[in-house]
C-alpha cells in the first residue's frame, strides 16, 4: 500500500453524470470498502446523520456537492420559486447534524452563490454551484497540506503523539488535520508514534484511524480509551493531536466526545494539546464553546452497535453526547492553514483572520 493512496484517498466525488455523489461508505470500514452512488435528498441527509460521511471538513464538501446536485433537480420556472425550493433542501440537509460548523458554513457559501445568480439563466447558476462545491473541495485539500505542515513543526524526531477520533484523509480532503503531520514526518523519515484513542461509542480511532495510519505505514498503537492517562503516565506520548468540529472565537473547541477528557488528563501531566483544523471550522461569530450545540446521539449506540450483542439491557438509560467543549485554557495553541494560533486566543484570531472577525 502506497502512502499516497491513503493520504489521496478520495471518499466523497461528483459522479460521471455530475447528478449523483459517490461516497466511501466509512460506517463499514475496516473490513468492507463500499462507494455509495447517492442522489436523493433523503439519502443524502442519511449518509450524514448515519456518519457514512464524517469528519466536520468531509461534511461540509459533502454538502456542497448535494446542494450542486439536488439543486439540478428543481423544476421552478422562476428564481423565487427555485429559491424557495433550493432553501428548503439546503434546511434539510443543514437539519442532519449540528455541531461541526462546516455544514452550515457550506451551506451558506453555497447559497451565497445561487444569490449572486437571481439574473443568470439556470444552466449558467447550476454551473456556478458545480464549480463552488469543486472550489470547496480543492480549498480543503490546501488548507490540510499547510495544517499538517504547521503540526509537524511543533513535534521532533521520535515523539510519541496520542489522538482522538479520526481526523485524517477520511474526514476531510487530503491527509487531515491532526493527523496530517504523522503522513508528513513518514514522508520526511522523521520517526513518530501515534497513540489511537479507540473513541467509543462510534470507534473512529479504531475503525479509521488506525486504519489508515497503518496503511501507510505510519508506526502506532491502538488503546481504549481509558489508557490515555497510563500511557502519558510511562511518557509515551510528548504531545495531544485532535481535530475540530466547531472552534469558538475565545478558543474553546469542540471535537469527538472523549477530547475534552485528554485534554484535563494531559494538563495533569504537563503534556502540551493542540487541536488542529481550517478556518472553515472556527465559528467566528460563537462567543465560546457554551453557545455550542452538542448533538446527542441514539443510545443504541452505546448498547449494541459494533458488538455481536447487545452489552446492556435494552432498558438501561444511557446518556450519548457526540462532542465535548475543550476550554481554550487547556489548549498549548490551535493549528490553522494561515498558523498557529496561541492564546489570548480571540485577539491572535483577530490578527491572523481580520477578515472574518465580527
Ligand atoms: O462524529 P464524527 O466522526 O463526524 O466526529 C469527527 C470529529 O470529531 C473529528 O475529530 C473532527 O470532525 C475533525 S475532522 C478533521
Amino acid at each position: 500500500m502506497s502512502m499516497q493512496s491513503v493520504t489521496h484517498a478520495v471518499n466523497v466525488r461528483l459522479g460521471e453524470d455530475e447528478r449523483s455523489i459517490v461516497v466511501l461508505d466509512q460506517t463499514l470500514l475496516p473490513n468492507e470498502t463500499k462507494y455509495l452512488t447517492l442522489t436523493d435528498r433523503d439519502a443524502m441527509w442519511e449518509a450524514i446523520y448515519k456518519l457514512r460521511v464524517r469528519g466536520a471538513p468531509c461534511i461540509g464538501i459533502f454538502a456542497a456537492y448535494a446542494m450542486a446536485v439536488l439543486a439540478k433537480g428543481i423544476e421552478a420556472a422562476d428564481f423565487d420559486g427555485f429559491y424557495a425550493e433550493y432553501s428548503a433542501l439546503s434546511q434539510y440537509l443543514g437539519s442532519s447534524r449540528p455541531t461541526a460548523v462546516n455544514l452550515a458554513c457550506m451551506l451558506r457559501r453555497m447559497d451565497g452563490v445561487v444569490l449572486a445568480h437571481r439574473e443568470s439563466p439556470r444552466q449558467e447558476l447550476l454551473d456556478a454551484l458545480t464549480a463552488e462545491a469543486k472550489a470547496i473541495h480543492a480549498e480543503d485539500m490546501e488548507m490540510c497540506r499547510k495544517i499538517s505542515e504547521y503540526g509537524l513543526s511543533l513535534l521532533k524526531d521520535g515523539d510519541g503523539v496520542i489522538t482522538h477520533c479520526n481526523a485524517g484523509p477520511l474526514a476531510t480532503s487530503r491527509y487531515g488535520t491532526a493527523q496530517g503531520p504523522f503522513y508528513l514526518a513518514k514522508e520526511k523519515g522523521m520517526n513518530i508514534h501515534v497513540y489511537v484513542d479507540e473513541t467509543r461509542p462510534l470507534l473512529q480511532g479504531a475503525r479509521l484511524t488506525s486504519y489508515e495510519l497503518t496503511r501507510a505505514g505510519v508506526p502506532c498503537t491502538l488503546i481504549c480509551d481509558n489508557m490515555a492517562s497510563i500511557v502519558m503516565k510511562q511518557g509515551k506520548v510528548q504531545a495531544v493531536f485532535f481535530g475540530c468540529d466547531r472552534i469558538a472565537r475565545n478558543g474553546d473547541v469542540a471535537n469527538k466526545i472523549g477530547s475534552s477528557g485528554l485534554a484535563v488528563l494531559a494538563h495533569y501531566y504537563g503534556i502540551p494539546v493542540y487541536s488542529l483544523g481550517p478556518s472553515t471550522t472556527i465559528d467566528f461569530h460563537c462567543p465560546s464553546g457554551d453557545d455550542i450545540p452538542i448533538e446527542e446521539r441514539p443510545h443504541s449506540e452505546i448498547r449494541e452497535l459494533y458488538y455481536e450483542k447487545p452489552m446492556a439491557l435494552p432498558e438501561v438509560e444511557c446518556y450519548n453526547p457526540a462532542f465535548d467543549v475543550t476550554d481554550h485554557s487547556l489548549l498549548s495553541g490551535i493549528v490553522t492553514e494561515r498558523g498557529i494560533v496561541r492564546a489570548p486566543f480571540e485577539e491572535n484570531f483577530r490578527k491572523l483572520f481580520p477578515e472574518a472577525m465580527p
